[in-house]
Formats: C-alpha cells, structure tokens, sequence
C-alpha cells in the first residue's frame, strides 16, 4: 500500500519527504483554506515540486462547464496534478469528459459502492472513499473500502482506491488489509504509524547498556 500525505502544509511535505515513504499528496479547498494559501496555483506548484507522485488538487465549482474549465487549467500547473471531483451527477460528467482528454481525476466524497463503480467506469484514475466520515454517522467506513476493492478486482477496473479520511493509525492497518492502493494520511497519522513504546525502550536500554559496558571497559 502506498501512502500520501493529506495535507496542504508545505512543511508537513517537507518533513514527509525526508522519510521516504510519501508517494503523493491529496488537498481540499478546506485544507488549502488552513494553510492560508491564497494563491492556489503557487501552493499547488510547490507542492508538485517536493513530491514527483500524484498530487491531488480540488475544482470548486459544482457547475459542469466551470469544473471543466478549472481542470483543465490546473492540469496544466504541472505533469503530476491530478484533478479531484466530487463524486455527484455533475462531477461524473465531468471526470467521463476529462478521462477522454487523458486528464486524471481523483473521485473524490465517495461514500458508497455505486458511485465507485460508476466512478470507474467514466475513468476516473482513483477513488477516494471517506472512511473516518462514514464512521463519523455510525456507518463503517473501512467496509466500504473493501467492497471497494473486491469489486474493482472482480472486473479489473483500473482505478486505485485510495482510502481518505484517515482518522488513526488502526484506520491505516485495516485499509492495508483490505488492499486499498493507497492510504492517504494526515502527518500526525504518519507519524504515529512508526511510533512504538517498545521500540523507543528498546532503544534506550541498548544505549544504557552500551554507555555502561563502555564505562565498565574503562576501568
Ligand atoms: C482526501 O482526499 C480528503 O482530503 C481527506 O481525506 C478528507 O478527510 P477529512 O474527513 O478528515 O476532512
């Protein structure tokens, strides 16, 4: 499973990057919102810049011809933009008309099997099912996301279901489990996933072995 970061702060994707592990971005108006990125277009080109894999950017328009207007600009920000639609009547359109133009689309606000099978089949390049939203209403989001899965293998559907919404750690175990492609996580999720107490007592007892055998050779 690959994991992208969730996030528009350009030193959270800074600091990812160093680690090695994030294989892309995704944002939302709301998250760019956070950051105070007001130009979208330099924050995006940054973003691009520091991360080669697929960086995830929203229209914000629900009109058809408007979406396709901004999808088409921001396709052109740089090679690895991928467009993020909303999974409505509207957006299907939209994402059918942009798979025909070679653009990709992030279906993004999934929230049940139908839109991702439709999704899919207009050529969205990923689906994006909201886990910690669906759980949020007393739904399981992660059963979701397995149907998901068995369902796009079932009929070899080439669009990659990246799990959204993380909310925890367990969300990204269970998402690997139920062979989503990608996870995408907020940082401090990412961190979390290589924290261990053992780990860091481990570490520290080595190193009090290590300082006290060194004094021992000393004397
Ligand atoms: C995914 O692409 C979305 O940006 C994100 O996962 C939304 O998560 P939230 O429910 O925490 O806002």
């Amino acid at each position: 499973m690959r994991i992208f970061l969730d996030t528009a702060n350009i030193e959270q994707i800074r600091q990812g990057a160093k680690l090695g592990v994030v294989g892309g971005v995704t944002t939302n108006p709301s998250l760019m919102m956070k950051e105070g990125l007001a130009d979208y277009e330099a924050a995006v080109k940054e973003i691009c810049s520091i991360i080669a894999g697929p960086v995830s950017v929203e229209v914000v328009s629900e009109e058809p011809a408007e979406m396709l207007k901004q999808a088409r600009k921001m396709a052109k920000w740089a090679p690895n933009v991928i467009i993020k639609i909303p999974a409505t009547l509207a957006g299907l359109e939209v994402t059918s008309t942009l798979a025909k133009e070679k653009i990709k689309v992030n279906l993004t606000l999934c929230f049940s099997l139908n839109q991702a099978i439709l999704g899919a089949t207009a050529g969205a390049a990923f689906i994006s099912p909201f886990v910690g939203r669906l759980d949020d209403i007393g739904h399981n989001g992660m059963e979701l996301v397995e149907d998901i899965v068995t369902v796009y293998d079932y009929y070899n559907y080439a669009t990659e279901v990246i799990a959204a919404s993380i909310r925890h750690p367990q969300h990204c175990i269970a998402a690997a489990k139920a062979g989503a492609h990608i996870a995408t996580v907020p940082y401090s999720v990412l961190i979390q996933m290589m924290q261990h107490p053992l780990t860091d007592n481990g570490v520290a007892r080595f190193m009090a072995d290590w300082k006290s055998a060194a004094q021992k050779s000393k004397k």
